[in-house]
């Protein structure tokens, strides 16, 4: 976590497609070795979607960044691709404030969340993996991700303009606030996306290659032009292969262990320390 005495880059919401923004958030920021990103994503159709809603400590930069794109009651869909706290830290305060806005989770994350989640049923949908909605001038598609720390985790592919949001899938740290991945040194990239690939999804090294193969194969046959996440910095066209190669082999990666002790210790002495 950032220390309040830290100041944390503010990234602009970055267009990625027509009228689709990447949200920036990240952690680490002076006090880790490395950044996490966590993003977040608008898309400004004829019925405006919120893709993720953050960590809750980012509340008021987050909807600073989010209602400059669009007006509370001009959003008609929040779709939350899992209920971990960076997705969700923002949802019941999005829901009270976008009073025309349609929550899009799905039965799991309904009893997952339980009284965490205050919005009620009736302003909820429930799409589950290969199910879509209509929103407006588009289709979007719910597609879950190769790998997730969540049952509960689809990925969200619009048709229109061929963005997927991988949720945590595609993930890799940064070693600076980052909006592309086109800046990031390509051996850094695979090596970061291995490491984080391992860690969210543990069980990962005991799948069955060729299942797993096929779960890329489904995301991949979306025809995808361009890829965001919670946890990456945007992946745009000439990159999305490479991406989709990169998460086929991560099985057979030595990553780093997870950080110890030891990180905690040099945490508590260094500057973050109170
Ligand atoms: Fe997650
Ligand atoms: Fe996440």
């Amino acid at each position: 976590m950032n220390s309040p005495t830290i100041t944390k880059t503010h990234l602009q919401p970055t267009e990625i497609a027509d009228e689709t923004f990447v949200i920036h958030d990240h952690t680490g920021e002076g006090v880790a070795p490395v950044i996490v990103p966590i993003n977040s994503l608008v898309i400004r159709g004829a019925e405006p979607i919120v893709v993720d809603t953050g960590y809750e400590d980012n509340r008021d930069r987050f909807f600073d960044d989010v209602f400059g794109l669009v007006e509370p009651e001009d959003i008609r869909w929040v779709f939350v691709s899992h209920d971990d706290v960076d997705h969700t830290g923002n949802v019941n305060a999005l829901m009270d404030l976008a009073p025309n806005a349609t929550l899009v989770i799905n039965w799991f994350m309904f009893e997952r969340m339980g009284s965490t989640l205050r919005v009620p049923p009736h302003r909820t949908r429930w799409i589950g993996d290969g199910e879509s909605f209509v929103a407006g001038d588009r289709e979007l598609l719910a597609i879950r991700p190769p790998v997730y720390d969540s049952p509960t985790t689809r990925g969200l592919f619009d048709s229109k303009t061929g963005v997927y949001w991988g949720s945590d899938s595609f993930a890799t740290p940064t070693l600076a606030p980052t909006t592309h991945v086109d800046t990031l040194d390509a051996e850094f990239w695979h090596d970061g996306m291995a490491m984080f690939h391992q860690y969210v999804s543990p069980w990962y090294a005991m799948l069955d290659d060729a299942k797993y193969q096929r779960s890329v194969d489904r995301v991949a046959s979306l025809g995808i032009a361009a890829i965001a996440g919670c946890h990456t910095p945007a992946i745009g066209s000439a990159y999305v292969e490479r991406a989709i190669e990169q998460i086929r082999t991560f099985a057979s990666v030595t990553v780093p262990a997870e950080p110890g002790q030891d990180v905690l210790d040099q945490m508590l002495a260094g500057p973050a320390a109170a």
